[in-house]
């Protein structure tokens, strides 16, 4: 697969990434079995074979189970870690954590950070994290203590790039403005059914500050293909019958699916969005490599757009 650089440093990417947050096949830890943890592995293995080379995670994906399958490949496949990025993510914390009764919160406490990444590291059975993300601003965020976090964490060898995720552009301003590390990545919902990054200043200042901005859920959670088997409650009002024959249409003219033509829509853009493909059926993993080969044309591309809108452009 093509690769890209990745914001200001000095790593290099496969052109889609990886998404590790369904590999457990359930959200709720006491669902996972045997059977879905080996899928989860094959899945992950899938995409390595297929040359995704940047794997995302989170601390909280069915509450770390999706780091330990990820750390159960690294040792099964041991040349793995050589080739390829390992990212995750902090600062959410689940309800009922640390004392009965406490609420869901987010937390960048520099003592929880340094402790939550450090807990990562050894589910996923590395001495390192390429990527280390903030999941979820949280309001009470101190961007002095955040800069104390990284560079402990950083000075320690245990992380070496950083980045966050479904910021406002200005609270990633204040944050940088504190952190004397680049932020090189920006990870939020970009797709077809999810356009607010295109207006509310996140692209533009990807472009500006050569951040790489990560697309979650590319296709929709599943509803830009044959429809979603796990949605999150903010995606439950989407509608996507006006996007799906166009899709059709464009795909069919390029002999490609509409998931090829989804995928290949955001790649378009000049910030060079990375989709992170969250599938885990071995064969879908695969096809969505196509997508990387597959230019739209302008007018394809804005035929979308409007039908993405549900209304003509200004
Ligand atoms: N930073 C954040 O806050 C945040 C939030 C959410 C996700 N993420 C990251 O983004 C990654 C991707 O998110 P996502 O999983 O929602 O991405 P997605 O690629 O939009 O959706 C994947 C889902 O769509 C289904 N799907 C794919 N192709 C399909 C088709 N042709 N027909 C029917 N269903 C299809 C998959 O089912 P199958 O498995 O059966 O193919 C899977 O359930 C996650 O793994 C995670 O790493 C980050």
């Amino acid at each position: 697969m093509q690769s890209i650089p990745l914001g200001v440093s000095s790593l290099s990417s496969s052109r889609l990434a990886y998404g590790c947050w369904r590999v457990a096949g359930s959200w709720n830890p006491a669902e996972v079995t045997p059977e879905s943890q080996a899928a989860g592995r094959q899945a992950i293995i899938a995409a390595y074979e297929a040359g995704y080379t940047l794997f995302d995670n989170a601390d909280i994906y069915c509450h770390g189970e999706a780091e330990r399958i990820l750390g159960a490949v690294l040792k099964e496949v041991p040349e793995m870690r050589g080739r390829v990025l390992i990212a995750t993510k902090g600062g959410i914390r689940p309800g009922g954590d640390s004392q009965a009764g406490a609420p869901p919160r987010y937390d960048f406490s520099a003592t929880h950070l340094v402790s939550a990444c450090e807990q990562s590291l050894m589910r996923l059975g590395v001495q390192t994290i390429d990527l280390y993300m903030l999941h979820r601003p949280d309001f009470l965020a101190d961007p002095e203590e955040v800069a104390r976090a990284f560079s402990c964490l950083k000075d320690a060898g245990k992380v070496r790039y950083f980045g966050v995720s479904n910021f406002r552009p200005t609270l990633l301003t204040a944050l940088q403005v504190a952190c004397p590390m680049p932020f090189i990545v920006h990870q939020v919902e970009i797709s077809l059914a999810r356009l607010d990054a295109f207006t509310d200043g996140t692209l533009d200042q990807c472009l500006v500050e050569r951040i790489t901005p990560m697309a979650w859920s590319p296709l929709a959670a599943g509803l830009i293909g044959d429809g979603a088997k796990a949605l999150l409650p903010s995606q439950k009002s989407y509608r996507l019958q006006g996007i799906l024959p166009v899709l059709e249409n464009i795909a069919k003219s390029h002999g490609a699916d509409r998931i090829t033509v989804a995928l290949a829509w955001l790649l378009k853009h000049p910030a060079r969005i990375q989709p992170i493909v969250g599938s885990t059926n071995p064969q879908r993993i695969r096809e969505a490599v196509k997508a990387v080969d597959l230019e739209l044309t302008r007018e394809e591309w804005y035929s979308l757009l409007i039908a993405a809108r549900g209304e003509p452009l200004p």
